[in-house]
């Protein structure tokens, strides 16, 4: 991993962490929160920001910052802010994340080059956590730094091997005791905007390169622990049984068939483990965690409550338990119109259009979560304005190695952002 210096492109500073966290077993990129992976890119981050000669903090919540602050009374100015996380999923692609953030550190250059003289700070963020890939719940750095999830509820999250997240930030100094709501960070925000690569087809089938966010679907993680009796593989006779497998399959079906009924609804079981785990033995127990999406809460959660009673009926069926356990839960995010209009204003005029490949600006919902919806949602501060800016994915599949954004494309989101930026700072 090389730091570059001020002024490279989007594609090049994808490119400069690009050996960094791949997955030689899954494919991919596992960058987990805390892991070498991702503490390389963390430093990678800083440096570079540093580099600019951006101001950089470490936020309560492990979330990293770099300001772009001018002089004078702008300084008291609240900040535009933009970034997204570097964390991945197991086995993600390059850009989910880490082109938002490299696309902010570009757009600094770009901004600079141009002579702009910002009338309000310019903040860049690196969310910890966005995939809860390691402790389970998504946009963790940003629902703490809401007061979304509190620190009691952090602190109690371990990760697949056991590990506590109060452990896990010791071992790389972070001080977990500090987790918690930041409302005068959150104070200092006038708005943030977070670019993101697209994780469906909606602009291929618009041939089209950026898009606009409209919303984000409701989403939540449950955990379901199905108990049952151990046993050999050979000597158990098929009718003496009880395998919690048998009530786990049928919950992924239930899942499917839940999910396929309505509008909007998604129903995914992405993980499943059973106990002790050896081909020649019956499990004693199975865990499966489902990520469950719909319109609005109450859809969401009607649906998860029609999988659970076919949970509970299967497990019964089979003389077997189980246990269901909501992880996390998040409402439908609109983001906010105003800004959204003023985006949308920004990157239109023949001037922005000129050149993009772009005839127009799409707005699109998006089912996938992100911190921006975190943030445009927070409970009991100021409501903060969040907008999102998608960029063309051409194999419309993400948290998959298959992910993908042309050079192009990246270059395209990376003005896009300069020019709504420099609007947003002027
Ligand atoms: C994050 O990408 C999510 O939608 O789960
Ligand atoms: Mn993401
Ligand atoms: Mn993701």
């Amino acid at each position: 991993m090389t730091t570059t210096t001020a002024g490279p492109t989007v594609p090049a500073l994808l490119r400069a962490i690009a050996d960094t966290g791949r997955d030689r077993t899954r494919g991919g990129y596992s960058r987990h929160l805390f892991s070498d992976a991702e503490m390389d890119l963390r430093e990678w981050f800083l440096a570079e920001a540093t580099a600019r000669g951006l101001e950089t903090e470490i936020d309560r919540n492990a979330n990293l910052w770099a300001w772009w602050r001018p002089g004078g009374a702008a300084a008291q100015e609240r900040a535009i802010v933009t970034g997204s996380h570097l964390d991945s999923v197991p086995g993600g692609g390059a850009f989910d994340g880490p082109l938002g953030v490299v696309s902010a550190l570009a757009t600094v250059d770009l901004l600079r080059a141009a002579g702009l003289q910002p009338r309000r700070p310019l903040g860049i963020v690196v969310f910890a956590e966005e995939e809860g890939g390691r402790f389970g719940v998504a946009c963790l750095g940003s629902r703490l730094l809401t007061g979304t999830t509190t620190p009691d509820a952090a602190l109690a999250l371990t990760d697949p091997d056991g590990n506590t997240l109060a452990e896990s930030a010791a071992r790389v100094g972070v001080d977990a005791t500090r987790f918690g709501a930041d409302p005068d960070r959150l104070d200092r925000i006038a708005c943030f905007v977070e670019l993101h690569v697209e994780q469906g087809r909606g602009l291929i089938d618009l041939g089209q390169p950026i898009a606009l966010a409209s919303s984000v679907l409701a989403h939540g993680r449950w955990h379901l622990r199905f108990t049952g009796e151990g046993n050999h593989a050979g000597a158990t006779p098929m009718d003496s049984r009880h395998d919690p497998l048998l009530p786990a399959a049928q919950t992924v079906l239930a899942a499917r068939r839940a999910a396929a009924a309505g509008e909007s609804l998604r129903a995914t079981v992405g993980r499943l483990r059973p106990h002790p785990g050896g081909t020649n033995v019956i499990a004693s127990a199975v865990d499966l965690w489902m990520d469950a999406r719909g319109p609005d809460a109450p859809v969401t959660q009607a649906m998860v409550a029609e999988i659970a009673a076919a949970a509970h009926e299967a497990a019964a069926a089979e003389g077997c338990r189980v246990e269901i356990r909501e992880e996390s839960a998040s409402g439908a995010v609109h983001f906010d119109l105003a800004l959204r209009d003023q985006l949308h204003s920004a990157l239109t005029t023949p001037a922005a259009l000129a050149g993009t490949g772009a005839t127009g600006l799409p707005v699109l919902a998006t089912g996938a979560g992100h911190d921006a919806a975190i943030l445009g949602a927070a409970p009991g501060t100021r409501r903060i304005p969040t907008a999102m800016l998608f960029v063309r994915n051409p194999t419309g599949v993400s948290h998959s190695p298959a992910e993908f954004a042309e050079d192009d494309d990246c270059e395209r989101g990376g003005t896009a952002l300069a020019t709504v930026l420099t609007q947003l700072l002027s």
